[in-house]
């Protein structure tokens, strides 16, 4: 049965996502509780409810859903505990399961390479020893991640092959080596990390899927992103790819969304290959970064998609209306702490603001977003930069184009 408009929708998480979601859900005329350890959350403003709690208190979650007609996520890192919890008030979508699958990098490389999906070389290591055993066997250059709680390229280090830790040199023989993959696994938290070989890469792709608890899947074209230390710098939709990559990147996608039977969305992020060969980085049962220019885009956005979906509504149309381009706006473009000139970026035609409402900018936090429309999505990236470039110039920063 669908949960109509004027219900009320719950999110665990009430971050800049949540706070989309709940705009969407408003327009959408649902009331929208939410809860957050941050009082002064994003989303907060446009709430009906914010309950203020530790995204692992059980009870909370489950006051949460007591007063709600469907719950959802916006975040991985929330306790599966609280999700069976809620699950006994109202239906929880995603389901606990999907999230104990995806919240964990280990269990999910694990599970994606036993089912058969494509992804790249990895281990998943639990001491030290193991850590300098398997930075070896990648015999090159790698990645190393936490299994729990990375965002952001945060919990996760970057190792150049000359750096490496097999590399014999530099550390002062065996018992340096060691010390040296003591001091690595410690600084992630000496906790179960993911060992990934680091892959020659073409380009970086996402493919968001929304799928109903009816069964109805829908699939957005897939959005070509650009990174930046670790950090989403750009995205255009629709990414200008081949019709291979592109109908290889959707199947994959809709594979994954039939075979986890998610309900609400999934966003799967992929690597393209100097190669040819399309990999698997990561999932996400959410809406993403990768799809906020559906907002612009598409004649649905991933927000409105998402209630649309956890709902069981009809899913809405992903035909694209217009092509776009987003840019994140990270605390470095405000200057001492202090907001760019944003009416400089908005005299560029189709260029639009979008600001999550986070009182502190620092270096790397996700304050907000540039978008732009344009005849296709290389022009609408040019204007976004040009936005952009009017902002970062008070903050002194290198212009984009990175
Ligand atoms: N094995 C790899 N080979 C090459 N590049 C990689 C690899 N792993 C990660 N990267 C680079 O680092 C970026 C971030 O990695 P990942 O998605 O694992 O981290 P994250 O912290 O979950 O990031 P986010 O929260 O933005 O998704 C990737 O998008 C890619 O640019
Ligand atoms: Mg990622």
């Amino acid at each position: 049965m669908p949960i109509a408009p004027g219900s009320t929708l719950g999110i665990l998480g009430g971050g800049q996502l949540g706070r989309m979601t709940a705009l969407a859900a408003r327009t959408l005329g649902y009331k929208v509780h939410a809860l957050d350890p941050d009082p002064d959350c994003p989303a907060r403003s446009v709430l009906d409810r914010c309950i203020v709690a530790s995204f692992d208190d059980v009870a909370q979650a489950a006051e949460l859903a007591s007063q709600c007609d469907v719950v959802t996520l916006e975040i991985e890192k929330v306790a599966t505990d609280g999700l069976v919890a809620a699950a006994r008030f109202a239906p929880v979508r995603p389901s606990a399961d999907v999230l104990a699958m995806v919240q964990d990098r280990g269990v999910q490389k694990g599970w994606l390479s036993r089912n058969g999906f494509p992804v790249g070389p990895f281990r998943e290591v639990a001491t030290s020893e193991q850590l300098l055993e398997a930075t070896r066997a990648m015999g090159g250059a790698c990645f190393v991640k936490s299994c729990v709680g990375g965002y952001d390229g945060r919990g996760q280090l970057r190792l150049s092959g000359d750096a490496r830790l097999d590399d014999g040199g530099g550390a002062g023989g065996t018992g340096g080596l060691e010390r040296e993959a003591a001091s690595l696994f410690a600084s992630l938290g000496g906790q179960r990390c993911v060992v990934e070989q680091a892959l020659d890469l073409e380009a970086e792709l996402s493919v968001l899927v929304a799928r109903s608890p009816s069964g109805k899947l829908a699939v957005y074209p897939p959005a070509l992103n650009h990174h930046v230390d670790q950090i989403l710098d750009w995205s255009l939709l629709p990414g200008p790819l081949s019709a291979a990559v592109t109908g290889q990147a959707v199947q994959i996608a809709l594979d994954l969304a039939v075979g986890l039977r998610v309900e609400g969305l999934l966003v799967v992020e992929l690597f393209l290959l100097k190669d040819g060969r399309l990999l698997i980085n990561e999932l996400a049962p959410r809406p993403h970064n990768s799809y906020h220019a559906s907002e612009v885009a598409c004649a649905t956005s991933q927000f409105e998609q998402a209630v649309r979906a956890v709902c069981d509504l009809p899913l809405g149309s992903v035909e694209i209306v217009r092509p776009a381009a987003i840019l994140n706006l990270l605390g470095d473009v405000w200057l001492d702490g202090a907001p760019p000139p944003f009416e400089a970026a908005l005299e560029i035609p189709g260029v639009r603001l979008h600001l999550y409402g986070k009182r502190v900018a620092r270096p790397g936090r996700k304050m907000g977003h540039l978008s732009a429309t344009g005849r296709t999505p290389e022009e609408a990236l040019v204007a976004a930069k040009l936005a952009m470039a009017r902002l970062s110039a008070q903050a002194g920063l290198p212009l984009p184009g990175r």
